[in-house]
């Protein structure tokens, strides 16, 4: 009787808990509807696109949702939307937006919508929008479309006069831009591309040498260095060659520079080591072909005694040189890389602007201000303006 009653009140616990739990999700969901509500009361649809972009993750590689997202987006506001699939997967697509018919158009306005990892979620804290994203290049994206449904609205562009390209990858390899580059068929004569520059246009920026060395050697008894073949020893000579030598260097982007940010070598301090690698990877501020160039050489110099030596490229990318000299505009010197050395058509000027600043993006501390964003709608807007109206 008695672990009856116990049983009895157990269930009757666990029921009444059950009950009040479903009546304390339903007021956290109406709780979260009614703030939803509010939210976007006061929102503006530039930062309700913001939003909406920054909430979908699209870390490269996975960038479905978002451009579906996008696709429906720019549909509803009137565009022709053409999506590229980038590989046989069907699930990277870039997307391709115009006004009417007229595929080509005089302005290119595009960005990328892939992000690095790790997915942040959206968060807004004042003025202050924080997320994956939210900086690089989101920003970029969403004050590019909303200037040019503005502009397009307010009757100063017609059909042919602007494009939108939105491309994948431009975070991990540039795919997306290198399969535009090959497929998309449209021309256009001037570019702008958005990346964070902190509202001003950038000069252009440095091109990537990105190559791992490994050495092969032969362990031995510390003590009977002569045995073996010192994989560190090698390591560490060809690296020293790699860091004092003379690079290209450029007016405006100043030097190359070297990171060698890995170095994995060796198996105990009494062993000779048979294993020694490095990743290195030189931020390049002029010619990239004579980079390469010089590291190989080191390299063959190197292995002349053993040939243990492999270089193994992983990135290649030369420097971008941009337009920047647009009255009412500042100009910016970058040092990271983008995807724009991979679009090579012929463009009578390229241009290099967005909201927010780098020094944020990629970090987890990736933020963006509201006035950032209000005052890229605009510089879009008089960065087109000015590309439709001048003469050559
Ligand atoms: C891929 O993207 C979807 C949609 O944004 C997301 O729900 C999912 O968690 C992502 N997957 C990975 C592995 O990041
Ligand atoms: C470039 O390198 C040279 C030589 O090492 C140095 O004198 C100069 O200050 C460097 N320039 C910049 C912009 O860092
Ligand atoms: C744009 O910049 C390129 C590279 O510096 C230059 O060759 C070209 O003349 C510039 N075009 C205009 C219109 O300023
Ligand atoms: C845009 O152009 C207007 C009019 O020339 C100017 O007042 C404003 O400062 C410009 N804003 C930006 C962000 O370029």
């Amino acid at each position: 009787m008695k672990s009856q009653l116990v049983l009895f009140s157990l269930v009757s616990i666990v029921l009444s808990a059950s009950i009040f739990q479903s009546f304390l999700k339903g007021f956290e969901q109406l709780n979260s509807i009614s703030q939803e509500v509010l939210q976007q009361d006061e929102e503006t649809e530039l930062i309700k696109l913001h939003r909406n972009l920054v909430e979908i993750s699209s870390i490269s590689q996975n960038e479905t949702s978002v451009s579906e997202f996008l696709a429906n987006y720019l549909k509803k506001q009137g565009l022709t939307v053409e999506t590229q699939s980038i590989d046989d997967s069907g699930k990277r697509q870039n997307i391709y937006a115009y006004f009417g018919d007229s595929k080509d158009a005089k302005v290119l306005i595009s960005s990328h919508i892939d992000t690095v990892p790790p997915f942040i979620p959206y968060r807004r804290e004042g003025d202050l929008i924080y997320g994956r994203g939210s900086v690089d290049a989101k920003g970029s994206v969403a004050t590019q479309i909303l200037s040019t449904l503005n502009l397009f609205q307010n009757g100063e562009i017609q059909n042919g006069d602007v494009a939108l390209l939105f491309v994948v990858s431009e975070e991990l390899d540039g795919a997306g831009m290198k399969f535009v580059n090959e497929h998309l068929d449209a021309n256009w004569d001037h570019a702008i591309f958005g990346e964070p520059t902190e509202g001003k246009l950038g000069v252009g920026h440095k091109g990537i040498y990105n190559f791992a060395i490994e050495v092969q050697g032969k362990a031995s008894h510390s003590g009977y260095p002569e045995l073996g073949i010192d994989a560190n020893t090698k390591l560490i000579n060809i690296l020293h060659k790699i860091i004092h030598s003379e690079y290209p260097t450029n007016e405006l982007l100043g030097n190359s520079t070297i990171n060698p940010g890995i170095i994995d070598a060796g198996v105990a301090s009494n062993v000779v080591s048979p294993i020694a690698k490095a990743r290195v990877l030189i931020r390049v501020a002029s010619d990239a072909s004579k980079v390469v160039e010089i590291i190989s050489n080191i390299i063959e110099e190197e292995n002349q005694e053993y040939h243990n030596i492999n270089l193994i490229q992983s990135q290649y990318s030369e420097p971008a040189y941009l337009n920047f000299t647009v009255p009412g505009f500042e100009s910016i010197v970058l040092a990271y890389a983008t995807d724009i050395p991979y679009l090579t058509r012929d463009f009578k000027s390229r241009y290099l602007y967005g909201p927010g600043t780098i020094h944020v993006a990629h970090s987890a501390n990736e933020y963006l201000s509201i006035k950032d964003l209000e005052n890229a709608v605009i510089g879009y807007e008089n960065l087109t303006k000015y590309l439709l109206h001048k003469q050559d």
